[in-house]
């Protein structure tokens, strides 16, 4: 597979892995049952006394967690529909009278709904133009109809979606009108309101809808999900608390004034901050004690590990000494120690999981230069800076040109007691290994390792083959093919 495709889903996955711990820390930070549910629909509280792990969370987190059907408190918004009398159909055989009064062009009149932050309520509302003069002629005019909201409280939103003539439908801005709308037709809209938070501490607010240039209008109630039902069911001064000094409300402990703590269990006098809580987390939205201890009055305890070789550190437990790069299934390769998710190595060794010896006696090469000075000595072993270069200490260059012309003189001195060398054979030729073989014994090209193959010409202008190898322990070895007859 390609290397970008790999690293694009990697980082994808990650991507996709931060995005959905973002989402669910959004519920985790919230203290109180109210904070929880205002988050977004999302964030639900369990109530269950004792439950340990955070109480804000997604549903499933916290069943999967160990949270009761019973402990979960999850209000859900809801829409009542008070007066919704039919929008006026007139008789058109019967040459029936209505008063103005009695003529309702808009359906319907009132409604009311319970708003959970982020959670959108939906209705439809009907828009009739009525034969409101009865003395004008029916279809001579048609009109337009806009509907207007009154203004809306912070953090409200509400939106449109027209169902006009001909089945054309709008939304956004052209969503709250339908033009050329005959007398006797009839209109829909689809309304979707929305509230973000709590915008009046919880007191209800009333809103308004009207068909511009019409006296008839929806009258919209709305009430904000701001406390969760268990709320009504605290305990002051609790035995759960510590001492009592708190309120038990929605499974959590409310201190009373002087006191703080997931329990009460800290006086403001030993504690700095508000939270004693932020004083535990690394960072904003991070885990308290990276979840790996718990907070006591603002100080992190570390969790205690099985192994008594394994150990978590730091002031917010975020250090171990067990969770470093292994090496041959030895953390810091057996050559280190592991603090704080980094080895640090031994005085001879490097590399994250120091696997990596500083000693470079391995790539020491025959005339004592660090890989044959072609290259340069990394954990242990040669990389040739030149590629022509190969073996254990850059020394062999199986396609230099110059292996055949070099031992030529040597190797006929050797085989044939002739040529240049054949004076000094003795003295200058001892550096390889040497055997006579037919020209068919030869080894052949794939042969292991590095073999050149040569065809020189001797003295007596006779062609003579050799291949010149470097054999597994290092020594030059040569094998010549004997003239042929
Ligand atoms: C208005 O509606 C009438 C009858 O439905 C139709 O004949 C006419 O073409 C429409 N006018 C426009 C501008 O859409
Ligand atoms: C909400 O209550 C707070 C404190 O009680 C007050 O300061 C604030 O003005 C209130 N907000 C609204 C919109 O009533
Ligand atoms: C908290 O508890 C202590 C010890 O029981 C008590 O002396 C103190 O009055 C309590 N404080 C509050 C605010 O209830
Ligand atoms: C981790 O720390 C503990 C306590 O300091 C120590 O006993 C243990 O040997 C350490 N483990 C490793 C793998 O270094």
């Amino acid at each position: 597979m390609n290397v970008m495709v790999i690293l694009t889903s990697a980082l994808l996955a990650l991507f996709a892995q931060s995005r959905a711990n973002t989402d669910s820390n959004k519920c985790i930070s919230a203290k109180t049952c109210g904070q929880c549910i205002q988050i977004g629909p999302q964030c639900v509280w369990c109530k269950d006394p004792g439950f340990k792990p955070a109480r804000c969370d997604h549903q499933d987190s916290l069943e999967r967690a160990g949270c009761t059907v019973l402990g979960i408190e999850n209000p859900r918004g809801t829409i009542t529909i008070d007066k919704n009398k039919p929008v006026t159909k007139r008789k058109i055989d019967v040459e029936e009278k209505l008063m103005p009064d009695e003529i309702n062009r808009i359906q319907p009149q009132k409604v009311t709904l319970h708003l959970r932050s982020g959670e959108a309520q939906q209705f439809k509302l009907t828009f009739k133009r009525a034969e409101d003069n009865l003395n004008a002629q029916p279809d001579s005019l048609s009109s337009e109809v806009i509907l207007q909201n009154s203004p809306l409280p912070d953090g409200v939103y509400i939106s449109f979606v027209s169902h006009c003539k001909n089945g054309v439908s709008e939304r956004e801005e052209n969503g709250c009108k339908c033009s050329n709308i005959s007398i006797g037709e009839e209109v829909k809209f689809d309304l979707e309101i929305m509230a973000k938070g709590c915008p009046s501490n919880g007191t209800s607010e009333t809103i308004k809808i009207k068909p511009l240039g019409f006296n008839e209008e929806v009258e919209i109630i709305l009430n904000f999900i701001c406390e969760c039902e268990c709320h009504k069911d605290k305990i002051p001064n609790s035995p759960a608390c510590t001492d009592s000094n708190g309120t038990l409300e929605c499974g959590v402990c409310r201190c009373n004034e002087g006191r703080l703590g997931r329990l009460c269990e800290c006086s403001r006098d030993e504690v700095q901050t508000e939270d004693p809580d932020a004083n535990c987390r690394m960072g904003y939205e991070m885990d308290i004690c990276s979840n790996n201890g718990e907070c006591v009055c603002g100080t992190c305890e570390c969790k205690k590990r099985d192994n008594p070789e394994e150990k978590y550190s730091g002031t917010f437990c975020e250090c171990d000494n067990f969770s470093c790069d292994r090496s041959n299934n030895k953390l810091c390769g057996g050559h280190g120690r592991c603090e704080c998710h980094t080895c640090l190595c031994d005085a001879n060794y490097m590399g994250r999981a120091c696997d990596c010896p500083l000693d470079t006696s391995t790539c020491m090469a025959s005339n004592k230069l660090i890989c044959n000075g072609r290259g340069v000595c990394d954990c242990g072993v040669c990389r040739c800076t030149d590629s022509k270069f190969q073996g254990k200490t850059c020394e062999i260059c199986p396609t230099c040109p110059g292996v055949c012309a070099e031992h030529k003189d040597c190797v006929e001195c050797r085989a044939f007691h002739t040529g240049d060398k054949k004076d000094t054979c003795d003295r200058d030729c001892g550096y390889f290994s040497m055997k006579v073989v037919k020209r068919k014994d030869l080894p052949q090209p794939l042969d292991p390792p590095y073999i050149t193959h040569c065809k020189e010409k001797a003295d007596n202008d006779h062609w003579f083959f050799f291949t010149y190898a470097l054999n597994n322990d290092g020594n030059d070895e040569v094998h010549v093919a004997e003239f042929e007859k």
